[in-house]
């Protein structure tokens, strides 16, 4: 690629991506981690617990019990214990809003 096409194609990127994000808010941003297996909105497919019928702060209980070691979970344990609590704040408002 020439050297003007790819400064071409970076700006395009530089353009592009806050519309591609859509909301580029950081309990989005956060919450990206959790899509996979939840769903971007918290409704998940197959035997995961979908968590958009959550209320947020049933959300952070759950989040802390996990990381705490004292609700059992096959996965949720190790993935609880990387954030913080202000994380995961942002992460109980993202999936439980409006709920
Ligand atoms: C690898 C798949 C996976 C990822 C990634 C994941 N979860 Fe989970 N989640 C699960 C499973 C499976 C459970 C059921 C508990 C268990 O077995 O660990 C669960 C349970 C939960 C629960 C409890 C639901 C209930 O009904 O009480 C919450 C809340 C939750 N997850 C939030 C999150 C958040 C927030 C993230 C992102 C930071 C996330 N999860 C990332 C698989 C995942």
């Amino acid at each position: 690629m020439s050297r003007r096409a790819m400064a071409a194609a970076c700006l395009l990127v530089a353009v592009a991506a806050p519309a591609v994000a859509g909301d580029t808010s950081e309990g989005t941003i956060l919450a990206l981690s959790c899509a996979a297996c939840h769903g971007p909105d918290g409704v998940s497919p197959g035997s995961i617990p979908s968590i958009d019928r959550l209320k947020p702060s049933e959300i952070e209980a759950a989040l802390k019990a996990f990381r705490q070691g004292t609700r059992p979970a096959t996965v949720m344990d190790r993935i609880a214990s990387g954030y913080s609590d202000a994380e995961i704040l942002l992460l109980a408002t993202h999936f439980g809003k409006g709920k």
